[in-house]
């Protein structure tokens, strides 16, 4: 039988759903539960406010699956704009404000080399604003040549950060070859539609292969970033009692009063952050993710006049 989450997530690659719910007369509520804005000054406005309250940020310019080379270009373009705002904002310093990437926006349907030619420009501007990238994950399909693009760009920016999405049956190995000194990595359940062959599909199955695969990383000897909101985990994190540093990650919008609880009591918390107007796809991933947002969602639509 689909499940609801499925439907949601096929909805959120089709072409004419997404003409519809975009052309509907949204209510900028619900996306601006999720999305900081659709420029760069809204980027920059919400990294400020955000670092006030002691939190550290990952920008994430909206848009994936491009298959135009010019489209590819203007994203790329788009995220060395952002650096240099941010940098002239003084909040890239350290890696405070970094920016995450989808390789997908910046060519890698088209080709391999168009979207690392495009990562690299983007790793070249962080390092020079003192700051960071993070190789955000997408299907099945692209994890392979998305690792294999990670490690060109680690031989001249090591800290480039990977993210792997516990729900593969393959993430275990990868924790292991990525838990090595230096090496930046988050460990998110996974968001995307993926068959059974390649995927734990049921919630339990996939909880437990986070817990796995952060035991590998929180023993490692990387940088382990936990991207989740499940309060399980959060606490299981705790418990391990790393002493070597390591920081949660939330998404902009989710849980924000457990991202302040942390960082007041001393945990280091980067918020992922979106921003543009191609807010589609990444909207209905977090709709699939909760049938509460659903509901936030409808009834919003709802009460439009
Ligand atoms: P899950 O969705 O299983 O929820 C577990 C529990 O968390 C819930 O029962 C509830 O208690 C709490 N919770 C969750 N959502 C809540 C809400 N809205 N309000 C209140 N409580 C809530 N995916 C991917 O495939 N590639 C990527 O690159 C990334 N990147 C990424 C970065 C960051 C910083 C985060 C946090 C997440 C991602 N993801 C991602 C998304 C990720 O794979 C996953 O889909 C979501 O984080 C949801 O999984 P959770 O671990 O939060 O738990």
């Amino acid at each position: 039988m689909l499940s609801l989450r499925s439907v949601i997530l096929a909805a959120s690659r089709n072409a004419r759903v997404e003409r519809l719910v975009a052309g509907a007369p949204l209510s900028r509520s619900v996306v601006r539960r999720f999305v900081a804005g659709n420029d760069v000054d809204d980027a920059v406005r919400v990294s400020r406010e955000l670092t006030a309250k002691g939190l550290t940020v990952s920008l994430d310019h909206l848009g994936e699956d491009t298959t135009d080379a010019g489209q590819a270009d203007a994203t790329v373009k788009a995220y060395l704009l952002l650096l240099d705002r941010l940098r002239d904002a003084g909040v890239t310093a350290g890696g405070r404000v970094e920016v995450s990437v989808k390789l997908s926006a910046v060519g890698q349907t088209i080709s391999d080399e168009l979207a690392l030619e495009g990562a690299r420009r983007i790793c070249e501007a962080a390092a020079a604003a003192g700051t960071t990238v993070t190789l955000d994950m997408e299907d099945h399909t692209t994890t392979d040549r998305t690792l294999a693009t990670l490690a060109r760009l680690r031989a001249d920016h090591p800290q480039t950060g990977a993210v792997l999405q516990a729900y593969l049956h393959r993430t275990e190995r990868d924790c292991r070859d990525l838990a090595t000194a230096g090496s930046r990595v988050r460990l998110c359940k996974g968001a995307y539609n993926e068959p059974a062959e390649v995927a734990y599909q049921g919630a339990e199955d996939v909880d437990a292969a986070y817990a796995r695969c952060m035991d590998v990383l929180m023993a490692g000897d990387g940088y382990p970033m936990l991207a989740t909101h499940d309060p399980v985990m959060i606490e299981r994190a705790l418990g391990l009692g790393r002493t070597a540093p390591y920081e949660f990650q939330l998404l902009y919008g989710i849980r924000p009063l457990e991202q302040e609880r942390l960082v007041a009591a001393g945990h280091a918390v980067r918020v992922y952050v979106p921003y543009g107007d191609q807010w589609y796809g990444y909207l209905m991933r977090r709709l699939a993710e909760r049938p509460a947002n659903l509901v936030f969602f409808l009834r919003a639509l709802a009460s439009r006049s």
